[in-house]
């Protein structure tokens, strides 16, 4: 009995492998090693690799035999780079009815007409193969095909223009997939629906993505009643919305994001094996017709953002029951958040931010596999209380930033293991519950930024030690915080409790936050710089403003070499002490303190260097004439400055703004400062003139010398200063007449011309009238002659006139903007009448 059953199971084994070995027929097996050899250049699969030794080619890897002969070849993903050409032995395999060669590196060369030697495929996949050019005739010949993959993975040249598409789908009778994604049919008709329609007829998949298709969808696609898959994204069709899709009782997933326009039309949710709907991106959708009932709903994902369908949100969007994922944000949405949507217990992902929705929030609770909740700019109100935060345990990213929110936050939140990020700036929140919990190790983005926070610094803070990010300046806590309560938090590489009433405390035990690179303590009642900044190897940004430092600024604060942003503005700081570092951060901001003597030295990198309202009581030089610096903006205005301004300062190439207004700087105006786009002299006693060499183009946008004693003329070529927004020279000694020049300056930007308190002589320009978009113009107390051209009365946004206090003659122009000015902007002119003067003309 024993060895009988050993004898079957010894034949068994022995006819089997028998069977095995003569399956291939030799013929095959020599084509598949000629093919090898071909295909033997670079490729990082193995399936060819381990072609070869074992006799019977139907058992290598991506071969399939029917009676010794190959029908099918799976050679994808073996990234192959050789030529495919028409000599190929892969176009002797007559027997194939299946070749996928997807994912590989054909060279970039068209498709080889030879594959119309394959005239018995039904199965034909060359998605993203590496192949170019116009689609061959020769394939159209492939009349058995039930699946044609040609998708490329970007537009990379595959086409069909000559063929067309009629032609190259025209015989498949039995086409049952199509995808030619990223292939350019941007020279096909509309009718290529009509094409399929009659073609095609039992198409279930049908992928025709970014193909450059326009044109509205015919509603002859509509007669495709087998297909389940659609993706028609990323076109532009033109309207109607295609609503004839609700025809498809077996369509499971539909794809037309930035591709339709038209009125929306709902009917397509009552699709019953609908699961996947994607609208997204549609700008141009108008909303439309949410059906009011939906039943037997299979949808999971429907995203429409950025795609208007509706004015509302819909109650009746909590039919959908199998719903797992929903974007309806940026949709311009109004109105309140339905509470049907808490019926959606599948849900995982949803996201309505960037809408105008208000009321509450509805509950969440009995969506237990919640992980993400957007609701960030809306205006929603109320609490958060309403949903039980503990339920949902794989909650991940709860947005809710910019809202109307208020009351307490649920401190439970923070005790879901798996939070990740909580965002809740911009809201009016108060406090936090009193729940205990077990602080969440994950969450490493906490921003309550922009609230009412009131009372104790929250504790459970202090044990979230996966923290990164935490915002909670501009609150109102008015409480203390010792700094070492945040120890554990190890990894923070972002601190920011700036302007929220709070007094950070800083003592011996203080932990140097080793990763930290932002630093915003502004208004935290500081009374020194935070010694763990010192030899710092991460920070790159410090703002420490509004605190109450006193004493020097210590030299070590230049030596840490990745701080590129210091803002020590508004505190009591003395001095700097000296040191021979060239300072290289970008931004540097010392004004508002009681800084004297000297600024360390600047390299040509640093952007900005903002110290006015400090008590230099020195001249420019001794305060920064050592640097060699080419700052952007540099700001010294209030700073007790006296002496001339040294030609030196244009050696620091100082290209966006210059502020040294009210010093003492007399002297002459170094011509180079006429090159920076925002100057402000205002408020010294600087003579000389104006020197008249103004470039053109000059880029000069705002310019406000007023307050000084400068003489001579006003330059003519201010008139080369196309992008002059501002010009203040009053209050200074300007003579003779106002240049025709200025109201010629090109692109005509100019808002405000204030010239007024000096001893201008001459008519006013009639050019003025030129200056179309003028505000102000402020004239008054000069020697001006003349009349007041009529051609300011064209000036519509003038809502600032004054020519008081000149030698002015004749009638006060009619113009509709004249009518507002009252008599002060006309009086002590002897010879001027008429409205709104009493003097008749
Ligand atoms: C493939 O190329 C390698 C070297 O590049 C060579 O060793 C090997 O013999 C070649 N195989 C075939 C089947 O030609
Ligand atoms: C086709 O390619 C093979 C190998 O890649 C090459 O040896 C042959 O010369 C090519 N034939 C033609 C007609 O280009
Ligand atoms: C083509 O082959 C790839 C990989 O095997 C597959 O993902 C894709 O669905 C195939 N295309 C069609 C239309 O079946
Ligand atoms: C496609 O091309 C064929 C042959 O050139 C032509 O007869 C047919 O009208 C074209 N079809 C369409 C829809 O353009
Ligand atoms: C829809 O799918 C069902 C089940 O798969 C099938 O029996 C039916 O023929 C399909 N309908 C059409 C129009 O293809
Ligand atoms: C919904 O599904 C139920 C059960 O599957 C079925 O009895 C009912 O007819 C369906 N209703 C509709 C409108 O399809
Ligand atoms: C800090 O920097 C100083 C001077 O640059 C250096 O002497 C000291 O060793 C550094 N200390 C640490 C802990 O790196
Ligand atoms: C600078 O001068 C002002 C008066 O001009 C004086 O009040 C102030 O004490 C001086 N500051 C220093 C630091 O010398
Ligand atoms: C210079 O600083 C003062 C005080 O902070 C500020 O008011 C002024 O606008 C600044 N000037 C420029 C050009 O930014
Ligand atoms: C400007 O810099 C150049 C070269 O560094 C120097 O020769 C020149 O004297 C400087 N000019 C002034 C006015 O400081
Ligand atoms: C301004 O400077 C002139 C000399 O250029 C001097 O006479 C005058 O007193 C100064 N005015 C003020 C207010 O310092
Ligand atoms: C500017 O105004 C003068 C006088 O009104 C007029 O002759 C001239 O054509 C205007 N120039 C432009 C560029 O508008």
């Amino acid at each position: 009995m024993a060895s009988s059953s050993w004898l079957v199971l010894c034949v068994a084994v022995l006819y089997a492998s028998a069977l095995a070995h003569g399956q291939c027929h030799e013929s095959q097996r020599s084509l598949l090693l000629l093919l090898k050899h071909d295909f033997n250049t670079t490729h990082w699969g193995n399936k060819i690799k381990s072609w070869g030794p074992t006799q019977d080619c139907c058992g290598w890897a991506g071969v399939t035999c029917t009676n010794g002969y190959v029908t099918g070849l799976d050679l994808s993903g073996e990234g192959i780079e050789a030529v495919l050409n028409d000599s190929s032995p892969l176009f002797e395999l007559r027997y194939l009815t299946t070749l996928n060669l997807k994912n590989n590196l054909f060279g970039a060369t068209t498709i080889p007409p030879s594959f119309a030697k394959l005239g018995n495929l039904v199965h034909l996949n060359l998605s993203a193969a590496g192949f170019v050019g116009q689609i061959p005739i020769e394939i159209s010949t492939l009349t058995r095909l039930e699946t044609l993959d040609i998708t490329a993975p970007y537009f990379f040249g595959l086409k069909v223009d000559n063929p067309n598409l009629s032609t190259l789908v025209g015989n498949m009778p039995n086409l049952v997939k199509l995808r030619l994604s990223y292939v350019d049919l941007s020279t096909q008709s509309s009718d290529w629906c009509q094409v399929l329609s009659s073609s095609a007829p039992h198409l279930q998949l049908l992928d025709l993505s970014n193909t450059g298709l326009s044109g509205p969808i015919h509603p002859s696609l509509g007669k495709l009643k087998s297909l389940s898959t659609i993706d028609l994204s990323s076109n532009s069709f033109s309207e109607p919305f295609p609503s004839f899709l609700s025809n498809f009782r077996n369509l499971t997933y539909l794809n037309l994001a930035d591709s339709v326009s038209g009125k929306f039309s709902g009917s397509v949710l009552q699709l019953p094996a609908l699961r996947y709907l994607d609208l997204s991106g549609n700008y141009g959708l108008g909303p439309g017709d949410f059906p009011s009932t939906i039943r037997n709903s299979s949808l999971e994902t429907l995203i429409l953002r950025s795609a208007p369908f509706s004015k509302n949100i819909p109650d009746s969007i909590g039919q959908l029951r199998m719903l797992s994922k929903l974007d309806i944000s940026e949709c311009h949405l109004v109105g309140e958040i339905p509470k049907s949507l808490s019926q959606l217990t599948r849900l995982v992902s949803v996201d309505m931010s960037s809408n105008s929705l208000t009321g509450l929030i509805p509950t969440f609770s009995q969506a237990r596999s919640l992980r993400e909740l957007d609701l960030r700019y809306n205006q929603l109100q109320g609490s958060l209380l309403s949903t039980d935060w503990k339920q949902l345990s794989h909650l991940e990213v709860l947005q809710l930033s910019s809202n109307s929110l208020s009351g307490s936050i649920p401190t439970a939140l923070f005790g879901i293991p798996t939070l990740q990020q909580a965002l809740l700036s911009e809201n009016h929140f108060t406090g936090f519950t009193k729940d205990s919990i077990t602080p969440s190790s994950q969450l490493h983005v906490l921003y309550i930024n922009e609230n009412e926070l009131r009372g104790e610094f929250p504790s459970f803070i202090f044990g979230l030690r996966g923290l990164r990010e935490l915002d909670l300046s501009n609150n109102n806590f008015g409480a203390t915080l010792h700094l070492n309560s945040l120890q554990r938090l190890k990894d923070l590489t972002s601190l920011y409790l700036s302007h929220s009433n709070l007094v950070v405390e800083m003592g011996p035990g203080t932990p140097s936050f080793p990763l930290l690179k932002s630093l915003r303590l502004a208004s935290c009642g500081l009374k020194s710089i935070p010694i763990f900044l010192k030899n710092h190897s991460a920070i790159e940004d410090v703002d420490l403003s509004e605190n109450q430092i006193t004493g020097q600024v210590p030299s070590w604060i230049w030596d840490i070499g990745t701080l590129t942003s210091l803002d020590l503005s508004h505190n009591h700081l003395e001095s700097v002490e000296t040191t021979n570092a060239v300072i290289w951060f970008d931004y540097v901001d010392l004004s508002f303190n009681r800084l004297h003597g000297y600024l360390p030295a600047f390299a040509k990198t640093s952007m900005g260097l903002r110290v006015s309202n400090n008590q230099f009581n020195s001249t420019i030089s001794s305060v920064v004439g050592h640097s060699n610096a080419g700052f952007a903006v540099l700001n010294i205005s209030r700073s007790n400055l006296y002496g001339s301004i040294p030609e030196s300062i244009c050696n620091m190439s100082i290209s966006f703004s210059l502020d040294l207004s009210d010093n003492f700087l007399t002297g002459d105006i170094p011509e180079c400062l006429l090159n920076i786009r925002h100057l402000n002299l205002k408020g010294n006693n600087l003579s000389g003139i104006l020197p008249d060499t103004l470039p053109s183009p000059c880029s000069l946008e705002t310019v406000d010398i007023s307050g000084n004693s400068l003489h001579g003329s006003i330059p003519k070529s201010l008139g080369n200063c196309g992008e002059l927004e501002v010009l203040d020279l009053s209050y200074n000694k300007l003579e003779n007449a106002i240049p025709y020049e200025l109201g010629l300056v090109s692109t005509q930007r100019i808002k405000a011309i204030n010239v007024s308190h000096n001893e201008l002589t001459g008519p006013i320009p009639t050019s003025f009238g030129n200056l179309t978009l003028l505000e102000s113009l402020d004239l008054a107390d000069n020697k001006l002659s003349g009349s007041i051209p009529e051609q300011l009365a064209s000036l519509t946004f003038l809502s600032y006139f004054n020519v008081s206090n000149n030698q002015l003659v004749g009638r006060i122009p009619k113009g509709s903007q004249f009518r507002k000015f009252t008599q002060a902007s006309f009086e002590g002119n002897k010879g001027l009448c008429g409205y709104p003067l009493k003097k008749k003309c």
